[in-house]
């Protein structure tokens, strides 16, 4: 039997993307077989597409870290065929071929039987961007309790930045939102921050080792110069979750957020996250953070993937990308 799958190829160090048939294997002991029927567009993914060895190192390659579907060969004790599944992260659509094909094999201890008041659509707007805004608000929560500060979100347009400004204030917090882009403030404004930071406005300053604390904490989707700049700003005891790499993969700070203020920088891995707190994090999203992402996403084909994917590398993707594949 075969399968349709977005297939990235690599022909002397460039790389190329098409709708291509495979052969569906059989899954082997200890692994599952599910047919996809939704998959979502993450940042990590546009890497994988466009040749990242540090990503993915070898190729053809079908990318995609995030799927939902239905159990097709259980071949293990844990799931019946028909089940709803989710499968995030791990190793899938890094070097174990992923959701933008219409089946993915993969082991059955990185499944997640999938909450039933959530669709499946309603799972990949959420996907790896959403567990990791939430392991992110997760980890905010755990301090500046007694803070009213707003809390900071950079990248606050992109996948996880919006829904993590979504889930903030939700909660109850005042959100501001750091972006490059001036004409998403009315979107940054209809999903609840309060204030909105432009970019370069934010980097006109140099960094001082402390500044006025003008944070309660920070969720920092991007890194680099703008993670630098925040660490001074966030109120005692604050905490800033790091979780991307966008701006840049260096920190330039000094030891004095940390001892005068008692700063938590705390990272945040969702990929490998254990199974039982991505469970965790599903079912709340199916319960008491159940959010609407309807007017956030955009669903699209395999056929119009590659825009996306070009959009999400030149940091212009605003909310979140779901692929469909349809029968
Ligand atoms: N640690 C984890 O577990 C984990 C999980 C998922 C994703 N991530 C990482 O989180 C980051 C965001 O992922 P995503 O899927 O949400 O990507 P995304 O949708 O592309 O969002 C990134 C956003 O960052 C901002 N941005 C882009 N280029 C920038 C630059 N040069 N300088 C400053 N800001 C820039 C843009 O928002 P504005 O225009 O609004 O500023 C962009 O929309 C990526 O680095 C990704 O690898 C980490």
């Amino acid at each position: 039997m075969e399968y349709s799958a977005y297939y990235v190829e690599e022909n002397e160090g460039s790389y190329s993307a098409s709708i291509s048939k495979l052969d569906l294997k059989k899954p082997q002991e200890g692994f599952v077989q599910i047919k996809v029927s939704h998959s979502s567009l993450n940042y990590k993914d546009a890497l994988s597409a466009s040749g990242n060895k540090g990503v993915t190192r070898n190729y053809p390659f079908v990318p995609g870290i995030d799927a939902v579907g239905k159990i097709t060969d259980g071949n293990s004790s844990e799931f019946t065929d028909g089940e709803d599944v989710i499968v995030t992260g791990y190793d899938m659509g890094m070097n174990t071929p992923g959701g933008f094909g219409e089946f993915i094999n993969v082991p059955a201890g990185w499944v997640v039987k999938k909450p039933v008041n959530l669709n499946n659509v309603d799972a990949m707007s959420i996907g790896t961007a959403g567990l990791t805004a939430a392991a992110s608000v997760l980890k905010i929560n755990e301090s500046s309790k007694n803070s009213d500060l707003p809390v900071l979100v950079s990248g606050a347009t992109g996948g996880v930045g919006s829904i993590a400004v979504m889930l903030i204030s939700m909660l109850g917090k005042e959100v501001s939102a750091l972006t490059g882009k001036s004409s998403s403030v009315d979107f940054l404004k209809s999903i609840g921050a309060s204030n909105i930071i432009m970019r370069d406005n934010y980097l006109e300053t140099d960094t001082k080792a402390l500044e006025k604390a003008s944070f309660s904490s920070a969720i920092d989707t991007v890194g680099g110069k703008i993670l630098s700049k925040m660490l001074p700003q966030i109120a005692p005891h604050g905490v800033v979750a790091c979780c991307g790499n966008v701006a840049g993969i260096e920190v330039n700070t000094t030891v004095f957020p940390f001892i005068l203020r008692g700063l938590t920088l705390a990272g945040i891995d969702s990929a490998e996250s254990p199974i039982e707190f991505k469970t965790s994090i599903w079912n709340k999203f199916a319960d008491e953070w159940k959010l609407d992402l309807s007017s956030i996403t955009k669903i699209v084909t395999k056929e119009n993937l590659q825009e996306e994917i070009d959009l999400i590398l030149k940091g212009g993707q605003q909310g979140r990308v779901v692929l469909e594949h349809g029968e």
